[in-house]
């Protein structure tokens, strides 16, 4: 990569001299690169015949003479461009940058994308998912794309730890990646339990989905009542950012850069320490944080009540709409808290569809259904009749999840292993039976309409 800046530079100074120098009466006479740069461009596909074979297509479009090179990402030398599609073959997992570089008398321009591979082959939109050979495992079951669970530091040995490696392959942070607790006080982080986390997604090949960098609910004292002017506080809200998405580059795949933006009610946006501080546009400000620090991380936009409230939906894809005119969003996380009786299947396909025809990957981020909305505290035990309800309600989103387009797949996330673990408990303060797992780790039926819902 050096010799190629040093030799790139001389070539480029070259041909500005040249450019640049008339001496017809012997003055010289600086007259401008005699072209203007060319913006790099490419797409790619995967082979329909081999998963481990993309298709590359250089898409760069300009006046006059230039020319293309490609960077595989796997340590070769570099590739001048043929005419038509370049194929490469990439047999070993693992993340690999290729870059395409065009150049003319005025310079050149890079063009980049992280390419992923996994034991299946190429990770379609750089998101890898499924996995595992066994059918009657959740990511075994799953046809490209990831399916969750959250985690806890103290939750990833014994039998936690068994059933997380057997069905998952993308975990969340239950609480411990939220910035009061990564950033508990003024120029002092706290990543003890944040790297316990996504150590152990990384030592056994599960994805990291990092939650949530800006949230109402989990901001520390300190920032709640920061006593620096809005300048500065937008400053110590960058260098959060940037210190925490630094950290965690190329081990966390995907963010939740603001979660739960919207109010509830007005569906106006919430009224949080960091809208007064940095304005309306905080959250555009955050995600270009984000972007700037880290361009390959997936960022995402996470709330709840999208599926059962359509005012509250259409606010979150105006939002949406806002971030993706300027490029800074990947995806939209729906929670997805919901009971055994609602919201309905087509409001559920609602979110989906404005995702889709927004070109953007659906996560079902945090999903648990609740067998107890009435609130009937005298219930012990999950009834036989409202477990094969909650099992018809979870095989509905598997189905409408394995639905979803290739193209706009990502994760499949519950909000929790076994029931008795729920944060609904303590939510909604009476008992409840939401999750896949009973107390005991056991499947409930719950779990087996996941698996028909993914066939
Ligand atoms: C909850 C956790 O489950 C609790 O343990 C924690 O005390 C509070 O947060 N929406 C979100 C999640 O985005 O982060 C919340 O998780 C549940 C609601």
């Amino acid at each position: 990569m050096k010799n190629f800046k040093i030799t790139k530079l001389l070539a480029i100074f070259i041909a500005i001299v040249i450019a640049s120098c008339s001496s017809d009466d012997g003055e010289v006479v600086f007259t401008g690169p005699s072209q203007t740069l060319v913006q790099a461009s490419f797409t790619y596909s995967i082979s329909s015949t081999n998963p481990n074979v993309i298709l590359l297509n250089n898409t760069t479009q300009g006046q006059g003479e230039f020319t293309s090179e490609w960077d595989f990402g796997d340590g070769e030398a570099y590739t001048m461009d043929e005419p038509g599609l370049e194929e490469v073959s990439y047999s070993q997992p693992g993340q690999y940058e290729v870059r395409l570089i065009v150049t003319n008398t005025a310079g050149f321009t890079v063009a980049s994308q992280t390419i992923r591979v996994d034991e299946n082959g190429i990770c379609p939109n750089s998101v890898c998912g499924g996995g595992g050979t066994d059918p009657s495992s959740l990511k075994g079951a799953a046809n490209g794309f990831s399916v969750g669970t959250i985690v806890r530091d103290n939750r990833l040995t014994g039998m936690h730890d068994e059933v997380i490696r057997r069905d998952f392959n993308n975990i969340t942070s239950e609480y411990q990646m939220k910035m009061n607790i990564m950033y508990p006080s003024e120029g002092t982080y706290d990543f003890g339990p944040s790297d316990a986390i996504v150590d152990y997604g990384v030592a056994n090949g599960i994805d990291v989905h990092g939650h949530a960098l800006i949230w109402h609910n989990a901001t520390p004292n300190w920032v709640e009542n920061f006593s620096g002017t809005d300048a500065e506080f937008e400053d110590m809200v960058r260098d959060y950012i940037r210190t925490v998405l630094e950290r965690y580059r190329g081990k966390v795949r995907s963010w939740d850069v603001v979660n739960e933006a919207i109010e509830d009610g007005s569906n106006e946006l919430r009224n949080s320490v960091f809208r007064q501080r940095m304005g309306d546009d905080f959250i555009e400000k955050c995600y270009q944080m984000a972007r700037d620090v880290d361009p390959d991380v997936l960022l995402f936009y996470n709330d709840y009540n999208m599926a059962s409230d359509s005012g509250k939906r259409a606010a979150m894809f105006e939002i949406a709409d806002r971030l993706k005119a300027l490029d800074l969003i990947d995806g939209i996380g729906a929670q997805l808290h919901i009971s055994y009786n609602g919201p309905a299947r087509s409001e559920i396909q609602a979110v989906v569809n404005g995702t889709v025809s927004r070109d953007l990957l659906m996560h079902f981020a945090e999903i648990d259904i609740r067998t107890n909305p009435e609130g009937n505290t005298s219930v012990t035990s999950l009834s036989s009749e409202r477990a094969l309800l909650q099992k018809d309600k979870y095989k509905e989103l598997a189905e409408i999840y394995t639905d979803i387009p290739q193209a706009n797949k990502f994760a499949f996330t519950v909000w929790g292993l076994k029931d008795n673990e729920s944060w609904l408990l303590d939510f909604w303060g009476v008992p409840d039976f939401p999750l896949l797992f009973d107390a005991n780790f056991d499947p409930k039926p719950a779990y087996e309409g996941v698996l028909e819902g993914f066939q």
